[in-house]
């Protein structure tokens, strides 16, 4: 039942009609529990709020679909404008993005371009962006754009996902290039040739790129809710001696807050990933099919308003 209401939201995600009525509908439907606002400035109080908690936070701003040369400059504009108001209002938060959202299915050359806009303002804030990681189709581009980049900035950094076979490799690879990499289990639906079926092989992929990447002496944020792999990560750098720099645990805003909290009093970084902005449709749906059982958030969100 789960793993059809899971794609289930995995095709709902992807709907275009939902995501502009969902538009035209401002944030409901449960979705103000895991998006921060629709405007930079709810955004950044929220920012402020979690930074007074002890969590440091990276700042996503929302989008989805972008067809045109136009909408993926505009997109880059937020990224900018995100950059800003993070070095403006002096809240202690990086930024998140998708480079689908800056053109990258229009041409590489334009979502190159407009990477470089977003990490020139990221320098000269004395900031740093981190690249999201989306579907399989977007994988390889993303590791040679990654690369490109790091030629010319080391103020970026990329995820890598632990359900792909082939990350392994590429951790491997990456460490040639001292990556800063996010490690997650991986968020969209992909067929058994290129992911694990089943989640307990992607968790024992997962305990087993942090050990690599940590091993090799790269700076590794481990994004989970899952208590088994943060309980493995604390294992590990007590065990092999890793210092707690060179390490930080993410989750996702609205997610298991509590445990949030308890990592900060632990004494570990601790940073929430804080999604914003009017284009909140399709990330909530791949929230809701990470857990299904959030449909009864949904429905208490329908009710209450
Ligand atoms: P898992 O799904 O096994 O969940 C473990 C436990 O956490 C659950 O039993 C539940 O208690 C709790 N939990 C998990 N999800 C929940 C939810 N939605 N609501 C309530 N409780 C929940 N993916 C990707 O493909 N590319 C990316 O760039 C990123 N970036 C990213 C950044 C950050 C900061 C995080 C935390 C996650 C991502 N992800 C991602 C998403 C990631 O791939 C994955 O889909 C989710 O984190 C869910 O997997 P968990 O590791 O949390 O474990």
């Amino acid at each position: 039942m789960d793993q059809l209401l899971k794609n289930f939201f995995l095709f709902l995600s992807k709907s275009r009609g939902l995501n502009r009525m969902a538009k035209r509908y401002g944030l409901a439907l449960g979705a103000r529990r895991v998006v921060a606002g629709e405007t930079i400035e709810e955004a950044i109080a929220k920012v402020k709020e979690l930074n007074g908690q002890g969590l440091v936070c990276t700042l996503d701003h929302l989008g989805e679909f972008v067809f045109s040369e136009e909408e993926a400059n505009e997109s880059a504009d937020y990224c900018i404008r995100t950059l800003d108001a993070i070095y403006e209002s002096g809240v202690n938060s990086n930024l998140s993005l998708k480079m689908t959202q800056l053109g990258l299915d229009i041409s590489k050359d334009l979502c190159m371009k407009n990477m470089r806009r977003i990490l020139e303002t990221a320098k000269k804030h004395g900031n740093f962006v981190r690249i999201d990681m989306e579907d399989y189709a977007h994988c390889q581009v993303s590791i040679d754009i990654y690369k490109e980049l790091r030629k010319e900035f080391d103020n970026v950094g990329l995820v890598i996902q632990a359900y792909l076979y082939r990350s392994e490799q590429d951790i491997q690879d990456l460490n040639g290039w001292n990556a800063n990499l996010r490690l997650v289990k991986g968020a969209y639906k992909e067929p058994a040739e290129v992911a694990f079926p089943e989640k307990k092989d992607v968790d024992e992929n997962f305990k087993k790129l942090i050990k690599m990447h940590l091993n090799n002496g790269n700076y590794t944020a481990v994004a989970t809710h899952d208590d088994n792999i943060i309980q493995f990560t604390k294992d590990l750098a007590e065990k092999e001696n890793i210092p707690r720099n060179l390490f930080e645990f993410q989750m996702l805003y609205g997610i298991r807050t509590q445990s949030q909290l308890e990592l900060v009093k632990e004494g570990y970084k601790m940073r929430v990933y804080v999604p914003y902005g009017t284009d909140w449709y399709g990330y909530f749906m791949r929230r809701l099919a990470e857990r299904p059982a959030n449909v009864a958030f949904v429905l208490k969100g329908m009710f209450k308003k």
